[in-house]
């Protein structure tokens, strides 16, 4: 099968990043990643890159130097799909513009609902019945692009923010997955 060459954005973990590369080394799975962009140079998600000898891209702090450099790299490793997982800066409106291919955003909210950070708490002040995670396009306007998926479930009264954390990647990482395939496919 022909693999789409693709990016993926961390700064954490990197958890979703290794069902990601789990998935990836599948004959049937649509996507190869070729490239691992982080914004943190103590990011656990890099030892899997490393693991998994994927060329890893460390960004600074200044932005507009930092897009540019992986704009170069994006173009060196022919990169048509860049996966946010995880990645938690904001992407400027150039970048997106310049990169001008899908970029794909795993949020752990049902969208529309609790764009931005600290969802959990959010989820849990405002005493919502369900919460989840979200799979949408990379626009111009934060966490607002189009949706491909979505994933819930039923809130209990012994859920805690790290309950809701738990609960919502345990259904993030076939959810990844089953957009990549939805929209490639
Ligand atoms: C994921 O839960 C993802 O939804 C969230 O960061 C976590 C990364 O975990 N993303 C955002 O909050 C983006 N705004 P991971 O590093 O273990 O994959």
């Amino acid at each position: 099968m022909v693999k789409i060459n693709t990016c993926v954005f961390i700064s954490g973990k990197g958890s979703n990043l290794r069902r990601l590369i789990l998935n990836s080394n599948k004959y049937n799975f649509p996507i190869k990643i070729k490239l691992v962009v982080c914004s943190n140079k103590k990011a656990e998600g890099l030892k899997l890159a490393k693991k998994w000898s994927i060329p890893c891209l460390i960004l600074n702090n200044k932005q507009s130097f930092s897009e540019n450099k992986v704009l170069i790299k994006l173009k060196f490793h022919k990169i048509d799909l860049i996966l946010l997982a995880g990645y938690m800066k904001i992407l400027s409106k150039r970048f997106i513009r310049s990169f001008g291919k899908s970029i794909i955003n795993i949020h752990p909210s049902l969208l529309p609902k609790f764009k931005g950070l600290n969802t959990f708490e959010r989820v849990l002040k405002k005493k919502e019945k369900k919460t989840g995670c979200t799979v949408h396009f990379v626009n111009e306007k934060l966490d607002a692009g189009k949706i491909i998926l979505r994933k819930f479930f039923f809130i209990e009264k012994e859920d805690n923010v790290s309950s809701l954390k738990k609960k919502t990647q345990n259904l993030e990482y076939n959810a990844f997955s089953e957009a990549i395939i939805r929209v490639v496919k």
